[in-house]
């Protein structure tokens, strides 16, 4: 049986390791209720056994923002959290709580939302914004002064005048930047059509942009402001409410959505008028923040270590609805994982109709006790996909079937396996499996890997009609075996044959990716690649014998030399083993080889630093087809210039490649800024 203390160590990691998604790589993978419940398990834990407490417990700090590349700054005065509620009696606890300790003096409460972005912190002196700050860890954050100036409902320069006491002389405002709606989807969009990872919510979207360290991109990205708390000497009311009156007339955004109220009736009365009227806002606000009024009642209840005794949180329940689970199909991905996914009756959920959720594993379809039919609660939570929460098993229909997870894979029959102490089951005929095959061949063929011209039908298409079994097949395409399929003719052939004789100049790090070994991504092929200059080299180490051939016996760790490599832990470098140890994986490897794949690293193209760009500021645009356009942007760097991504008269060239936008075009057209396509930058990078 675990241990108290076991159980708390398992929670503090895996509370640090949340924190690590929200503030470092802005992709939270829970929702921020779950994350809450988690962090009060474990104060609750470290309270009831104090001899388990450690001053490094996520619960002794606030998440930290910080990031190397800001100046770090100490805020003068801590940025705090708020404590978070979730029900009405909380709500009402902290009422009188408050009426306690004011030792029953009259008080104000004022209701404002919580608005759902990154916090910031401004500081003005004599009316110009000097400074803005990140919360960090609560006591310094990262100086991103040049990223808040690029946002328009911040002003720069404030209205009125200090001499007549109109704003002190200096302040500190806090407030919350935020992406709104529109502008986050159409951000998305577009990363979608660059391939490139989509933000999970606004929030995390406001915060990437806010550490961007190029102001031309934060300034592209539409961001938005309120300010809802000012600090400082000499501030112009006794009140919460009338000093952001006051802010509101020196130019700050300041909500509309803000009351100030006697009693818990208007509390309540509040937080319900918004829990449904926040649905139309355009920006995303996840509950509401009550602060005692009076400045002085406010400095008589004081803090805590961590948050302020004269305000508090309400946060709202993620939005759920309630739908019936008409059946529940299990997918294959391209490493054989099965995927349970619930589908369901249509229902209309944050603005989007949601027909399918994510239901994890067997042992979350057993906690649920699920029955086909059932009603289900579904929530977006942090995610893009939508999960179960909750079943209504009194709703059951009586007699229904009880879901129960697949014992055989659902493509190809062979008995699934569920390796002991892990949640997924995957399906291990590898080799043989349909969706794993076309899987791992459009993974072979898209962008980022090879860059080959088709879509997963066609894929799906040639696999039907036995013309590819792996990727090395591709290279054994003729016209006149696609010319006999259905939907092809000579043009397109000839398109897609040229778009696979083309991928033989694709460098070998994309060839490594392109191979789809579990566990090595875009990165993590760089990494090998560049520790291991060729295939040859890599599969020596991985299985530790001449390449290709067996398997060194003698040797009891073949592949402890790819552990040096950074990022490849003890899982990847068994999977990199086990790949590299199948006679059919190196079997197509020889073949993609004899095709003419590079195997080698281009150690010219690696070597190659040079400042031939130096000064010179470039804006990439379009679909390029001999590398990606991470690749592109990776060398305009190594050649000393820097990527921009708006045009403007410093532009020194645009890279553009097919279909670029039309108003970027129009824009190089009038500023008469030189366009450059893929050849001719190649030509100038590599050619010195
Ligand atoms: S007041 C000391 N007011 O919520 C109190 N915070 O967990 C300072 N937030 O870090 C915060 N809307 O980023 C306050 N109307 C509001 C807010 C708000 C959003 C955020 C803020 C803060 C977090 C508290």
């Amino acid at each position: 049986m675990e241990t108290v203390k076991q159980k708390i160590e398992v929670l503090r990691a895996e509370i640090e390791s949340h924190n690590r998604n929200y503030y470092d790589l802005f992709q939270p993978r829970i929702s921020d209720y779950e994350f809450d419940q988690k962090l009060k398990e474990l104060e609750k834990l470290e309270k009831e056994y104090p001899q388990f407490a450690d001053a490094n417990s996520p619960t002794q700090r606030v998440g930290s923002d910080v990031s190397e590349k800001f100046t770090q700054i100490e805020h003068q005065y801590p940025m705090l959290s708020l404590t978070n509620t979730y029900s009405e009696g909380e709500i009402m606890e902290f009422y009188n709580r408050t009426t306690k300790a004011l030792l029953g003096e009259e008080f104000e409460i004022v209701c404002e939302l919580k608005y759902d972005g990154t916090s910031i912190s401004l500081i003005y002196e004599n009316g110009l914004l000097t400074q803005a700050i990140t919360r960090g860890d609560g006591t310094r954050g990262d100086d991103v002064t040049a990223n808040v100036r690029t946002i328009r409902s911040i002003p720069l320069k404030l209205s009125g005048n200090a001499k007549e006491e109109h704003y002190p002389a200096k302040f500190e405002i806090r407030g919350e930047i935020l992406m709104p709606w529109n502008a986050f989807n159409q951000l998305n969009e577009e990363r979608l059509a660059n391939d490139e990872s989509l933000f999970a919510n606004p929030r995390n979207a406001a915060a990437g942009t806010l550490k961007t360290l190029d102001p031309q991109v934060v300034a592209s990205r539409k961001l938005d402001s309120y300010l809802y708390y000012l600090l400082g000497e000499k501030l112009p009311a006794g009140t919460h409410f009338a000093n952001l009156q006051a802010a509101r007339s020196w130019g700050f955004k300041i909500s509309d959505a803000i009351k100030v109220c006697h009693n818990l009736e208007e509390v309540i009365a509040f937080i319900n008028h918004w829990d449904e009227a926040r649905k139309n806002l355009p920006v995303a606000t996840d509950g509401i923040v009550l602060k005692v009024n009076s400045l002085r009642q406010q400095r008589s209840l004081g803090m805590t270590a961590k948050s302020p005794r004269w305000a508090i949180a309400y946060k709202f329940q993620a939005e759920s609805a309630e739908t019936r689970l008409l059946s529940v199909e299990f997918s294959v991905g391209r490493t054989g994982i099965i995927t349970p996914v619930a589908n369901l009756e249509p229902v209309l959920l944050s603005g989007t109709i949601v027909k399918r959720a994510s239901l994890y594993n067997e042992d979350a379809i057993e906690e649920f006790d699920l029955h086909i039919g059932d009603l289900c609660s579904v929530e977006k939570g942090g995610e893009i996909i939508p999960k179960i929460t909750r079943v209504n098993t009194e709703a059951r229909i009586p007699g229904s079937e009880k879901v129960r997870f697949a014992t055989n894979c659902p493509a190809c029959g062979t008995k699934l396996e569920r390796p002991e102490g892990e949640a997924a089951h995957f399906c291990p005929n590898h080799a043989g499996c349909a969706p794993q095959i076309k899987g791992g061949i459009e993974l072979f063929i898209s962008r980022k890997a090879m860059n080959i011209n088709a879509g997963s039908e066609s894929i799906a298409q040639f696999y039907d009609a036995g013309l590819i079994k792996n990727s090395a097949d591709l290279y054994d395409l003729t016209a006149d075996d696609l010319l006999k399929l259905d939907r092809w003719q000579k043009k397109s052939v000839d398109k897609l044959l040229e778009s696979i004789e083309l991928s033989k100049q694709v460098p070998y790090e994309r060839v490594l990716y392109a191979l789809g070994i579990p566990g090595v991504g875009e990165t993590g092929a760089k990494k090998l690649a560049r520790a291991f200059h060729t295939m040859d080299d890599l599969i020596n180490a991985s299985v530790g014998a001449i390449p290709c051939g067996r398997p060194d016996e003698n040797n009891i760790r073949p592949y402890e030399q790819l552990m040096n490599v950074d990022e490849v832990g003890e899982v990847i470098a068994q999977s990199i083993h086990d790949y590299f140890s199948d006679e059919k994986n190196r079997e197509i490897i020889r073949r993609l080889q004899q095709h003419g794949l590079k195997m080698t690293l281009d150690e010219s193209l690696l070597a190659q630093q040079t400042n031939i760009l130096q000064g010179q500021s470039i804006v990439i645009s379009g679909v390029f087809t001999q590398h990606s356009r991470d690749e592109y942007k990776a060398m305009i760097e190594q050649n000393g210039g820097k990527n921009s991504t708006s045009i403007s008269k410093n532009t020194t060239f645009v890279l553009a490649g097919e279909n670029m936008g039309p108003e970027k075009l129009k824009k190089a057209e009038k500023l008469g800024i030189k366009l450059m396509n893929e050849e001719e930058f190649l030509k100038l990078c590599i050619n010195i």
